[in-house]
């Protein structure tokens, strides 16, 4: 396997696969909102759009296979996916699903461990897969890192218990800490809901005014 931090690597190539305008508008719009390519510069993220190949597969095809090598990560373009895991010899369950802008594969890139499930399409798709080395060098160490921040933070939280951890993981992924300082406002009532909020430190206040008009505070 590569080392564990492939940019300090001084012989390392990018690879560039050419790419139509079109092609680049559509991977752009299918990381638009996948928390895996968020903060990354915009050299990074030429670079993972330039290494980045389209593949189109057909209804029932198995993408990924449980126990296989990970070579490459997957963005969904278009398409839905089906992922089943088998334990110890067991028939396979299904434990996931997948769509547009969602990605999966990356667990045997980031440990180089054998791929954790079996993924397979369950129509027409268009994906984009992005090489290992390409991925580790630039999309796992935010992504390890965050989940390593928030794993035990994840399991303590009671709304979450029931979740697998790869679940977790994955809301490790779209957490982001914010910062307040006492008595600033976090929610407001009324205002329409964007975030989920978890209370990583610190305490906050719940109050809520009824039809009379009066503020209470609630526990
Ligand atoms: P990887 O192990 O590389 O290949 C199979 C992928 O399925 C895995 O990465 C994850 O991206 C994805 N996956 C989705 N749900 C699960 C799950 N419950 N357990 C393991 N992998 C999962």
């Amino acid at each position: 396997a590569e080392s564990m931090a492939p940019s300090q690597d001084k012989d390392y190539v990018k690879i560039y696969i050419p790419k139509t305008p079109e092609q680049r508008k559509r991977i752009e719009a299918s990381i638009a909102n996948n928390f895996l390519f968020k903060n990354l510069d915009e050299e990074q993220y030429k670079d993972v759009i330039d290494a980045m190949v389209e593949k189109r597969v057909e209804k029932n095809e198995e993408i990924i296979s449980q126990g296989g090598i990970g070579d490459f990560f997957y963005v969904v373009e278009t398409g839905t996916f089906d992922v089943y895991v088998s334990k110890n010899g067991s028939a396979p369950e299904l434990v996931h699903h997948y769509e547009a802008g969602g990605s999966f594969g990356e667990l045997a890139l980031m440990y180089n461990a054998p791929r954790a499930a079996t993924v397979v399409t369950t129509s027409d798709a268009v994906l984009w897969a992005l090489d290992r080395v390409t991925f580790r060098r630039i999309l796992m160490e935010n992504t390890s890192r965050k989940r390593r921040m928030y794993e035990s933070f994840l399991e303590e939280v009671p709304i979450l218990i029931s979740l697998e951890p790869y679940e977790r993981h994955k809301i490790a992924d779209a957490l982001e800490s914010l910062y307040y300082e006492d008595n600033q406002l976090v929610i407001k009532q009324g205002d329409i809901g964007n975030s989920f909020y978890l209370i990583e430190s610190g305490e906050a206040r719940v109050t809520k005014v009824d039809e009379d008009g009066v503020e209470h505070e609630l526990p």
